[in-house]
């Protein structure tokens, strides 16, 4: 479903961001894409839905080149970026109308939609207001409704459980889940272990622009030789963390 070839971006004259990334993901997974913060995580993501420019390299989606095939590939795709970023000054439903609209969701089915998915997150009595009055989860929920309204075959997720209240990050498991049981494709980024562990059917691990590990979480431990996916992922990208003295913290006198 979704093909990254050789893939690197350059920031300014000679930094790495992306640094010869190479990755598939099949129809049907939950594919978890881990690294600390600055990893490369958000630059990889934001070129696969066609928002930066690959320095080199090339991705596909569903086959469809995503700088040759532009408009069917982002067709393919709802993305939910890091940060909302929605029109403020619109009521939410009508930002979910503009969103259907781009992706021609008949009126019948985007009301079905909106109606259910707002339901799911209890956002329907926040769709008649301006979207500006809307605390951060709120956006966050509108913004993942929004990327669902045309039931994209590949749905990719940038931190989308950071800033959710614990409800909300239970129901888009399920949610993620579920777009996988209907035939299509999750893909999403974090640096939460605990949730890579519980959710993905096989995960990337990231570090400074360099993919270190592609395979099922008990595929990795079983190379690593640890008891839980914290410690690995902490050994892999050569974190000091584990060995720190935290002594110093106890309340002693
Ligand atoms: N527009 C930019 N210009 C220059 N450097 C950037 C830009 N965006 C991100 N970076 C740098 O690229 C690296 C990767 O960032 P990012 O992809 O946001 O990582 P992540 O999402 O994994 O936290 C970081 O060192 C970050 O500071
Ligand atoms: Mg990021």
């Amino acid at each position: 479903m979704l093909d990254i070839k050789r893939l690197t971006k350059v920031y300014g004259k000679n930094f790495k961001a992306v640094d010869d990334l190479s990755l598939s993901v099949k129809k049907g997974e939950i594919f978890g894409f881990l690294g600390p913060n600055g990893a490369g995580k958000t630059t990889t993501i934001k070129m696969i839905v066609g928002l930066l420019k690959p320095t080199e390299g090339s991705l596909s989606i569903g086959g469809k080149d995503i700088l040759k095939e532009t408009i069917a590939a982002k067709l393919m795709i709802g993305y939910v970026p890091d940060e909302p970023i929605l029109m403020e000054k619109i009521k939410g439903i009508e930002y979910l109308d503009f969103i259907a609209d781009i992706y021609g969701v008949s009126l019948q089915k985007r009301r079905e939609r909106v109606e259910k998915l707002s339901a799911v997150f209890k956002l329907q009595n926040a769709l008649q207001d301006i979207v500006s009055g809307y605390s951060h989860g709120m956006k966050q929920k509108l913004s993942l409704i929004a990327a669902l309204l045309h039931q994209p075959e590949l749905w990719i997720l940038d931190e989308p459980l950071t800033g959710l209240d614990p409800e909300s990050a239970f129901l888009l498991k399920k949610m993620m889940r579920n777009h996988v049981k209907n035939g299509n494709t999750v893909f999403f980024s974090t640096h939460l272990m605990e949730i890579a562990e519980r959710v993905c059917d096989r995960i990337g691990i990231i570090h400074k622009g360099k993919l270190l590990f592609t395979g099922t979480i008990e595929e990795l431990k079983k190379t690593k030789g640890e008891a839980t996916l914290e410690q690995v992922f902490l050994e892999v990208t050569g974190s000091e963390a584990e060995q720190m003295d935290f002594s110093y913290l106890d309340a002693s006198e």
